[in-house]
């Protein structure tokens, strides 16, 4: 058994290796930034939320998608639940003018950046664009190589919140350097605006990138399938250490939705973004999905663990080797979040004990979040009186132990 503090907790113990089972438990982080740009968080204290356009339409944007997004944002009760970011990402760019301004696609765009700002704010929302580091974007776009504070000038003009930043054609630059320039250029307009670093995890940004952004990609794009899920989920989780309030790791986009996984698959995948503290960026069409996809985006139970004010990256704490894994992340009322993973096709047992997600044996509330259901169960230490839920094939049960006196 080793000891190891948390953030507001007391010391919390963490089970030792267990005969097959590979304890992956480390110490929490006590390393990364407390504030990333000094003093008091004021950006994305929690993990960014939204909606990004291009998991669904990649190259296909226009002014009236992000309206009509925007609008969906509302009336499907996203907003409510905490959805802030209406990003446009690759393609809304054709040109810079004679005076060095980029310029949007005027077929796409004819009213202008501005106006389409002007309409996502008058909905309560944020208002994010797409960039590149480098001289173009990923589709071949003017990127901002050279022109990082007149591009930062024009989006605090048209009142942008959010810029994600790609890394396509910036090889033979340095990373940090690059970045850096962004946030100095986006501090000096004095407006707000959120830095997603999109760099794919080339330059360890969990090293660098939280003092300079407030989210950073740690792989390769996303697909809409279950391979690339687990895959993500991997490689995400190795870097649980650099989260916390004001710099987060960024798994990319949400799929949730797109077609290309069950429900329960999705249900999974956002349920594990929430225990990760990933940001929840939503990449389907939100003016027509199914209520139980709309249900799956708006579970405010999991939204909480995801937003939780602690700030602690939820990891692996155990795997047992057979494609079952418990999650665990702690809260912070003194709850743990767990998700028991079942990584395979068919049902299985999952099962907990107190002590690997770091409680004292003893009674404690259980809720599950995504039944509701509600019951009290004692842990004594004992091996029999481990929490046992059966697990259906690729999901999750996702639940809230808080421990009772
Ligand atoms: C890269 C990014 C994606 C998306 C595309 C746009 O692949 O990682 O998230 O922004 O570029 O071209």
């Amino acid at each position: 058994m080793k000891e190891i503090m948390s953030a507001g907790f007391a010391a919390l113990v963490l089970a030792a290796c267990t005969g097959g089972e590979t304890d992956r438990s480390v110490p929490e982080s006590s390393e990364a930034p407390a504030a990333a740009q000094g003093g008091a968080i004021t950006l994305a204290a929690t993990p960014p939320m939204g909606f990004n356009t291009w998991n669904r339409f990649g190259c296909d944007v226009s002014e009236t998608l992000v309206r009509g997004i925007a609008d969906a944002m509302v009336e499907s009760g996203m907003r409510e639940v905490g959805y802030e970011y209406v990003v446009i990402d690759d393609c809304w760019q054709v040109d810079r003018g004679p005076d060095g301004i980029i310029v949007p696609d005027p077929d796409r765009f004819p009213s202008g950046m501005k106006a389409v700002a002007d309409y996502v704010h008058e909905r309560g929302l944020k208002f994010g664009l797409y960039t590149d580091a480098g001289p173009k974007t990923c589709e071949g776009r003017p990127g901002s190589l050279g022109y990082e504070e007149v591009d930062a000038r024009t989006y605090a003009d048209w009142g942008v919140d959010y810029v994600k930043v790609d890394w396509c054609h910036s090889d033979s630059l340095s990373a940090p350097v690059q970045y850096a320039k962004f946030r100095e250029a986006f501090d000096a307009t004095g407006r707000d605006m959120v830095l997603s670093i999109c760099e794919w995890g080339r330059n360890r940004p969990w090293e660098w990138a939280g003092e300079i952004g407030q989210l950073w990609r740690t792989t390769a794009d996303i697909r809409d399938n279950w391979d690339s899920v687990l895959w993500i989920l991997e490689a995400n989780n190795r870097h649980h250490e650099a989260a916390g309030p004001g710099h987060w790791n960024d798994p990319d986009m949400l799929e949730v939705g797109n077609g290309g996984m069950t429900v329960e698959e999705y249900r999974s995948h956002f349920s594990l973004w929430a225990m990760m503290a990933a940001p929840l960026i939503a990449g389907n069409d939100l003016r027509d999905m199914s209520d139980e996809i709309r249900d799956i985006l708006t579970n405010e139970e999991v939204i909480a663990v995801d937003q939780d004010p602690l700030g602690v990256q939820g990891r692996i704490v155990l795997d047992r080797g057979y494609g079952a894994q418990v999650w665990a992340k702690p809260l912070a009322d003194g709850s743990v979040a767990v998700a028991l993973f079942n990584q395979r096709d068919g049902e299985m047992d999952g099962s907990v004990s107190w002590h690997e997600i770091g409680l004292d044996p003893g009674p404690a509330n259980v809720r599950d979040l995504w039944t509701g259901e509600e019951f009290q169960h004692l842990d004594d230490g004992t091996i029999a009186t481990r929490l046992r839920r059966p697990m259906p094939g690729h999901g999750v049960v996702m639940l809230r132990v808080t421990p009772a006196g």
